[in-house]
């Protein structure tokens, strides 16, 4: 007899890839826990998609321009009564807040990167009117590789003047692993409970090779 296991949804919208990335970390995390999980970008869900019969569901967006992805809006508008009626995460990406975890960030600009991406989020709680059990910033990369020409050019003033890397011949990852690892190992007990000596479920070994 098969034993049904917890279904979570792990739902992302990207434009450079960083997020999808992290949609496909956060799931096998979360596989590691016991838990069945279906990844599925927003941008391109099948027709008449569903929660239904899911017990949890994980969101990530980037920012893009003090905004998160359009997309994203949509899905959560669309999507608003199911997700009201299960636990749900929200990850926000950005590079403010990878400004706000760089240790020699200066304070005056750390409080105001903190500012801008508290802004961002509670704006795109207040157009979707949704409240995720838990949410969290996450720090995102600069992918030079990524950008057109003038892209890359406006980027690399920006991480000039905020203490991001330059070089445009490789791309910067700023995403703190360890603390979204524990943010999701969280959400999973929260939906999974504690792992039992019988159920044979390996606890956080998921290591990202990055
Ligand atoms: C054109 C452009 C605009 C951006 N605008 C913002 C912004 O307004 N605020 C911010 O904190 N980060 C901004 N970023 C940084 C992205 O949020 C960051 O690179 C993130 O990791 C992108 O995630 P993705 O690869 O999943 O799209 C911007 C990046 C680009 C390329």
């Amino acid at each position: 007899m098969s034993i049904a296991r917890t279904r979570i949804a792990v739902l992302f919208a990207t434009k450079e890839g960083q997020t999808r990335k992290i949609g496909d970390y956060v799931a096998a995390r979360l596989r590691d826990s016991g838990a069945e999980v279906d990844v599925e970008d927003v941008a391109h869900l099948p027709e008449g998609y569903s929660l239904a019969g899911y017990a949890g569901a994980l969101l990530a967006a980037s920012i893009h321009m003090g905004k998160h992805e359009g997309a994203m809006v949509k899905f959560v508008k669309h999507h608003h009564a199911e997700l009201a009626s299960i636990p749900t995460a929200f990850l926000s990406f950005s590079l403010s807040e990878a400004g706000v975890e760089r240790p020699g960030t200066p304070p005056e600009q750390r409080k105001s990167s903190e500012g801008d991406v508290r802004k961002i989020m509670d704006a795109f709680f207040a157009e979707t009117g949704w409240s995720p059990t838990r949410q969290r910033p996450v720090a995102g990369a600069l992918r030079y590789s990524q950008y057109g020409f003038v892209m890359r050019f406006v980027m690399r003033r920006i991480a000039k003047k905020t203490g991001g890397g330059t070089d445009t011949s490789r791309d910067y990852e700023y995403t703190d692993w360890a603390a979204l690892g524990q943010f999701v190992d969280d959400f999973g007990l929260e939906l999974l409970g504690p792992p039992k000596p019988s159920d044979g479920r390996p606890r956080a070994a998921h290591v990202w090779p990055v």
